[in-house]
């Protein structure tokens, strides 16, 4: 072991419900399947917790046939990117990421723990009904995304009054810095108010002096090495989420060009997009995000229905999301919308996920 191995103290292990995580990292879910069985259960391998992102999942599989049978080929899929991940990782801690504002939320939960996933983080929206979902293998973690501590206890309290059970975990997401879509209004963004400095203390504090501790507490959003891991923990955190860091691996699930992107891509490169979803997203400025903000037309047809509220399929503006995310996770680098966080433009090689985790335990680049 070397001098800088040495110097570094060891990371706690992290407690989400009856699981003992060796590295307090969990590998945020990206979708559309830029984190599905590959990377989850590299991450998984190393000690972290591997998540697979539901969304969508059956576009780049063998079920998803044009116009048919979209929800049933994200189940199909979905059970075999789980399978997968656990055959790759069998010790290894693996869940998924589901999101509410999708139609087939409460589809992508149930599959989840019937097919033996770990935990689920849930956020784009309060998992009000998300333990009712899972009920059938308590077991499996359950972990909420909130951008506000006003949102975490009104959550903890309608848990326990309905379902007696609290959040296994709550995850703060920092809009400032995260990928992909934000729990805020654009106005909202880049205010302290809403930062993990901020906001962080206050959620350790609440499941501190609420809760005895009962509740971890994980931030998202802007970790990239070891002092924000550290940083993070200082704050109150007992763990955190990354996404961004884990893009340009070999285990990623995307292709080859949707990671070169990142790797080409300027600090300047990250603009703030309006999802179809109605929440604002942080991506890459491309040929597809050029095109968005001079009013042209991008991916435009609503194949599936996929989300709750839409603006591409209620009132034709805007873009399919899915269509867009799927084509960058194919390589199509003109069509396609590539989600990012502020850190995402900091990549300038590839690695492996082993590499990464050597360098967050070790400070070993
Ligand atoms: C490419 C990409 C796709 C994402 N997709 C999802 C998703 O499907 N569901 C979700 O809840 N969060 C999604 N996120 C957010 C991440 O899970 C994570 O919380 C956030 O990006 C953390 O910030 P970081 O990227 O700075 O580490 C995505 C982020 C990225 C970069």
């Amino acid at each position: 072991m070397t001098a800088s191995a040495l110097s570094l103290p060891p990371l706690p292990a992290l407690k989400i419900g009856e699981y003992t995580i060796p590295v307090p990292i969990i590998q945020g879910g990206m979708g559309v399947r830029v984190s599905a069985n590959r990377l989850a259960s590299a991450v998984a391998n190393e000690g972290g917790v591997g998540i697979i992102a539901t969304v969508a999942l059956s576009l780049a599989s063998k079920y998803y046939k044009k116009g048919k049978d979209y929800y049933q080929a994200n189940i199909k899929a979905l059970i075999d990117e789980l399978q997968l991940s656990q055959e790759a990782s069998p010790s290894g801690i693996i869940g998924t990421n589901c999101m509410v504002a999708i139609r087939d939320f409460e589809a992508m939960v149930r599959t989840s723990v019937e097919h033996g996933a770990h935990m689920i983080i849930s956020g784009a929206g309060l998992p009000l009904r998300l333990p009712e979902f899972a009920a059938s293998r308590p077991s499996t973690a359950l972990v909420p995304i909130v951008s506000s501590l006003r949102a975490a206890r009104l959550l903890a309290q309608r848990w326990r009054k309905l379902y007696h059970r609290l959040p296994d975990a709550i995850l703060f997401e920092d809009p400032n810095t995260a990928g992909g879509h934000l729990g805020i209004r654009r106005n909202q963004m880049f205010s302290e108010e809403f930062s993990s400095d901020q906001v962080v203390p206050q959620l350790a504090e609440w499941s501190r002096t609420e809760y005895g501790d009962e509740i971890p507490i994980i931030t998202a959003g802007g970790i990239w090495d070891r002092r924000d891991i550290d940083h993070a923990l200082s704050l109150g955190a007992k763990g955190v989420q990354m996404a961004s860091r884990f893009l340009c691996t070999y285990e990623c699930d995307a292709d080859e060009r949707y990671k070169q992107a990142f790797i080409d891509a300027k600090a300047s490169d990250v603009v703030i997009i309006d999802s179809p979803a109605g929440l604002p997203g942080r991506a890459l400025n491309t040929a597809f995000t050029r095109t968005l903000f001079q009013g042209g037309r991008v991916a435009s047809k609503c194949f599936a229905t996929c989300l709750e509220a839409c603006t591409c399929r209620e009132a034709k503006e805007a873009f399919c999301i899915a269509e867009a995310l799927h084509r960058a996770q194919q390589g199509d680098m003109e069509h396609g919308l590539i989600f990012t966080g502020t850190n995402g433009v900091r990549h300038t090689h590839m690695s492996h996920v082993r590499d990464i985790f050597r360098e967050l335990m070790t400070g070993e680049a």
